[in-house]
């Protein structure tokens, strides 16, 4: 018996401009959920841009045929609320259209971020006007009443105010780009959330803590029981599934684990910030989906070891934590996902993105640490975790040469059709080995599948000649079974061997057919 391995495959499928029929918008089947841009499913090869990057034209001039240098096909960008609204009520489109003509120039995407009132849970990307007026547009509040340099997610004249800029930058991104398609996802804010403290204490906070319960969550609770996230449904349940009361009647009291980050720490009122961010976010995302429906999510700080915390306040307390996923889909039905920012080892980074991947919830990096270890997950991303966007964070940072991203995107370019074909499927599988684990064994296409690291270059290093300082410490890949005894595979620095399954007992005697290595020039 005999296999035939493929190495990358080119497949091109073509659709004429006159198909181009609906803007782009998610598709959801059973087992994934992808990205559709002009009529065909699209992967995000991306990378996220400094925050201060796109505040000016003349800098990102040299910046965009980088960015195409380095075979991205979509870069994530901010938009700036005090950029474009630095009056009340005068809006100014100049850089958001540079941007979008920057882009459009080099053949690349954009996701645009909408820095309007939170950035890193703070808010200093809200417009002087709106700084300056706390009565108006009131903060959030430690304990002692002490105010941060947060908006407080209870001010309903900030909400709107943001919803409106928002909706002006929809309608503004819809009337110059709907034909084009340059932008194609938004992100709703960045990365919300209050930190040092569990919930915002100022007046109307502590009100509508010590209240009910709004119907709305309520409602979706009763109406979802049975089919909720395992924590929300864990301690409503310890709680006696309650259908009314004040918060910590129905969801108890706060119980911290400060030794482990991974477990719950079940904080009521991190529930309740979430529910008043989201009721904000709904508002300003559906404002500006009535004028241009795109994607759009929010990102998250998450939950993590060290410094961050796993627990509400080390992490942003409100921010989309995958354990407050239902809060978001009931109180923010206009936001299509929940998004990790991931500054973490390959370890973590893994168990995270795992923790995202839900169902009904794609998994879309707009940030990864950037450097090597973002140029070997990359192949994970879409492949494991069936993800429509990765993106290393601060890609302006580094010139294509010496960017590990490129390589790993002009591979996954080539291959980026069958990675869409195959998504959701089962018939894909990602490769990471490294040094703690050299060996990877899996099932795929009816045959075990053992994934060896080759720490040194090129050879075996029988006569210990190899250059100890520059051994291999990890590689990642994919491999996809393209057809009974087909496997297209991508990637380096690791050898595979295919052994038939037992059950396969005509496939004992195994051998390659025949092998092709190489590249192929366009991106298909
Ligand atoms: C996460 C934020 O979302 C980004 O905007 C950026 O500030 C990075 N942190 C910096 O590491």
């Amino acid at each position: 018996m005999k296999i035939k391995i493929i190495l990358i495959c080119l497949l091109l499928n073509g659709m004429a401009k006159g198909q181009i029929s609906s803007i782009p918008h998610l598709s959801k089947d059973r087992n994934t959920t992808q990205l559709i841009v002009k009529g065909k499913p699209f992967l995000i090869l991306g990378g996220e841009l400094h925050n201060s990057s796109t505040s000016s034209a003349a800098f990102m001039r040299p910046i965009w045929n980088r960015m195409a240098q380095k075979n991205l096909n979509t870069v994530i960008a901010p938009v700036y609320w005090e950029l474009i609204e630095p009056e009340e009520g005068k809006f100014d489109f100049n850089l958001v259209d540079s941007m979008i003509l920057g882009a459009r120039k080099q053949h690349l995407h954009l996701v645009i971020l909408w820095f309007g009132s939170w950035k890193n849970g703070y808010s200093m990307y809200v417009p002087a006007w709106v700084k300056k007026d706390q009565q108006k547009y009131p903060r959030a509040k430690d304990k002692d009443g002490q105010s941060f340099a947060i908006l407080s997610a209870f001010g309903t004249a900030s909400a709107a105010a943001d919803a409106r800029a928002f909706k002006m930058l929809m309608r503004h991104i819809r009337q110059v780009d709907s034909k084009d398609q340059t932008v194609i996802t938004v992100q709703i804010e960045n990365e919300m959330g209050l930190f040092s403290t569990e919930r915002d204490y100022n007046e109307s906070a502590t009100q509508l803590y010590n209240d009910r319960v709004p119907d709305n969550l309520l409602k979706y609770l009763i109406s979802n029981k049975g089919k909720l996230q395992p924590e929300l449904d864990s301690v409503w349940k310890v709680n006696g599934y309650k259908t009314s009361g004040n918060w910590e009647a129905v969801f108890g009291k706060s119980i911290i684990n400060k030794s482990d980050w991974k477990t719950l720490s079940y904080l009521t009122e991190e529930l309740f910030t979430v529910y008043h961010y989201a009721e904000y976010i709904e508002k300003v995302t559906s404002a500006g989906k009535a004028e241009y429906p795109l994607p759009m999510y929010v990102n998250a700080w998450v939950k993590q070891p060290g410094f961050g915390g796993g627990y509400p306040g080390k992490y942003p307390s409100g921010g989309p934590i995958p354990h407050t996923l239902d809060v978001w889909r009931a109180i923010a039905p206009s936001i299509d996902f929940i998004a990790p920012d991931l500054y973490l080892s390959i370890t973590d980074a893994m168990y995270t993105i795992g923790q995202y991947h839900r169902p009904g919830n794609p998994i879309f990096i707009p940030e990864y640490k950037h450097g090597d270890e973002a140029a070997l997950m990359a192949f994970m991303a879409y492949t494991k975790y069936d993800a429509i966007s990765f993106a290393p964070f601060a890609i302006d940072d580094w010139m294509p040469e010496n960017d590990p991203i490129t390589n790993t995107y002009s591979a996954i370019s080539k291959v980026q059709s069958l990675i869409l074909q195959h998504q959701g499927k089962g018939t894909m599988a990602s490769i990471y080995v490294d040094t703690l684990k050299q060996v990877q064994e899996f099932e795929l296409g009816g045959y075990k599948i053992n994934v060896q690291l080759i720490r040194t270059l090129g050879f075996t290093d029988f006569a210990g000649l190899a250059d100890k300082t520059k051994m291999v410490h990890a590689a990642a890949g994919l491999i996809i079974n393209i057809a009974q005894d087909e496997f297209v595979i991508v990637g380096k620095d690791y050898s595979l061997k295919f052994d038939p399954l037992k059950s396969n007992v005509d496939k004992s005697n195994l051998d390659v057919e025949y092998m092709d290595e190489g590249t192929f020039g366009a991106k298909g």
